[in-house]
């Protein structure tokens, strides 16, 4: 059944625990649900973000639209050989019970994704990542609905022009669609990726290897480093780590020798942010009501009733103290309302 709340608040509705209302609050269920209320319910042709769980998101004011919630349910093997199975999954089904569904299986191919906080049908907006796996390396299809014309489209891997936290979905397509499945293809075979140096060390503390332990070693690493959103409001990274021609990543070493970088091609690397941001003394530092992470200077935290602008504001002087220090630009990863 779908459901349509007036004056919401979406407090529960974001990791960073930011209480803001939304004009308008609206979940569903079955594609059929939200083609009908597209069609047919004036409120659906105001302003309107899509929010899963939230996780990736500040809301700096009160949100004067409409807020999509997709709990489109459900797991369905469509497809299975001895190599591979293909799963299709409804987009309101949360991201990391996939995984451990997965794990529990010995299929392979989501287990480096382990403990990201989120929803199924963010994952292909977003392409999210971690330890060097991104949802695009197992996405098989992604099933949305056309918000202006209700038409379902079945989008291929391809089609979906994934890059480093990228996709069509965050460009010429942003707004236009609703994803309401996923199907990813699992190995029946796993090979493993532990190239990612700290899951090779956690995974010695094991004395097999196999999927489940790498899940195991990953949410070990994780919650280590990462914050638990139930306890402490935050939004994973905040910053992308950017990336940036090879001739500068050298000049740069030449004042800062361990700066942290990875070859992303013959001439582009990746900067770790995290780093930049910690060398310019901003790691674990507290703000007042926000603040950095102790353990990861990426995550910015809300120590209790901060505002959205206060996270914004943080998040602008961060950028502006890591481009005077480095000249380099940091993205913001999340979506800033
Ligand atoms: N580092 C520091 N100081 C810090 C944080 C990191 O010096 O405060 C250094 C680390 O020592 C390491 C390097 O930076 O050498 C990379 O750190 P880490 O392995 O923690 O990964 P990251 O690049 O900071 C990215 C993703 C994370 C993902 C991890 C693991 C982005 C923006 N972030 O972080 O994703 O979990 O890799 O793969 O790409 C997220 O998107 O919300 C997220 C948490």
């Amino acid at each position: 059944m779908d459901k349509l709340f007036e004056n919401y608040s979406l407090k529960n509705h974001n990791t960073f625990g930011i209480d803001v209302n939304a004009r308008y609050y609206y979940e569903f269920s079955a594609t059929e649900e939200i083609v009908f209320f597209l069609r047919e319910n004036p409120v659906s042709k105001i302003k309107k973000i899509i929010l899963g769980l939230g996780s990736n998101i500040v809301f700096t004011k009160d949100f004067d639209g409409i807020v999509i919630h997709p709990k489109v349910r459900g797991l369905q093997v469509v497809e299975e050989t001895t190599e591979h199975v293909l799963l299709k999954i409804g987009a309101g089904e949360i991201w990391d019970n996939f995984v451990n569904y997965c794990c529990k299986k010995n299929y392979g191919g989501a287990e480096n994704l382990s403990l990201i906080p989120g929803m199924i049908g963010a994952s292909p907006v977003q392409n999210i990542g971690a330890y060097g796996v991104e949802a695009k390396d197992i996405i098989e299809e992604v099933e949305a609905v056309n918000i202006e014309t209700q038409e379902i489209k079945k989008f291929r891997n391809q089609d979906c022009k994934f890059e480093y936290r990228n996709s069509i979905f965050k460009n010429e397509l942003k707004g236009k669609y609703i994803v309401t499945y996923v199907t990813y293809k699992l190995s029946k075979k796993p090979v493993l990726n532990i190239c990612y140096g700290k899951i090779k060390d956690e995974l010695k503390k094991f004395n097999k290897k196999d999927i489940s332990t790498v899940r195991e070693a990953i949410i070990n690493i994780r919650n280590r480093k990462l914050p638990d959103p139930e306890k402490i409001g935050n939004a994973g990274s905040f910053f992308k780590n950017p990336i940036i021609d090879c001739k500068k990543t050298q000049e740069l070493r030449k004042e800062f020798p361990n700066i942290v970088s990875y070859k992303v091609s013959e001439t582009k690397d990746k900067i770790a942010t995290g780093w930049l941001i910690e060398q310019c003394g901003l790691k674990g530092k507290n703000f007042g009501k926000v603040g950095t992470y102790k353990d990861q200077a990426l995550v910015i935290v809300n120590y209790g009733d901060a505002t959205g602008k206060d996270v914004f504001n943080l998040a602008k002087d961060i950028q502006q103290t890591v481009y005077d220090k480095f000249g380099i630009i940091i993205d913001m990863e999340v979506n800033i309302v």
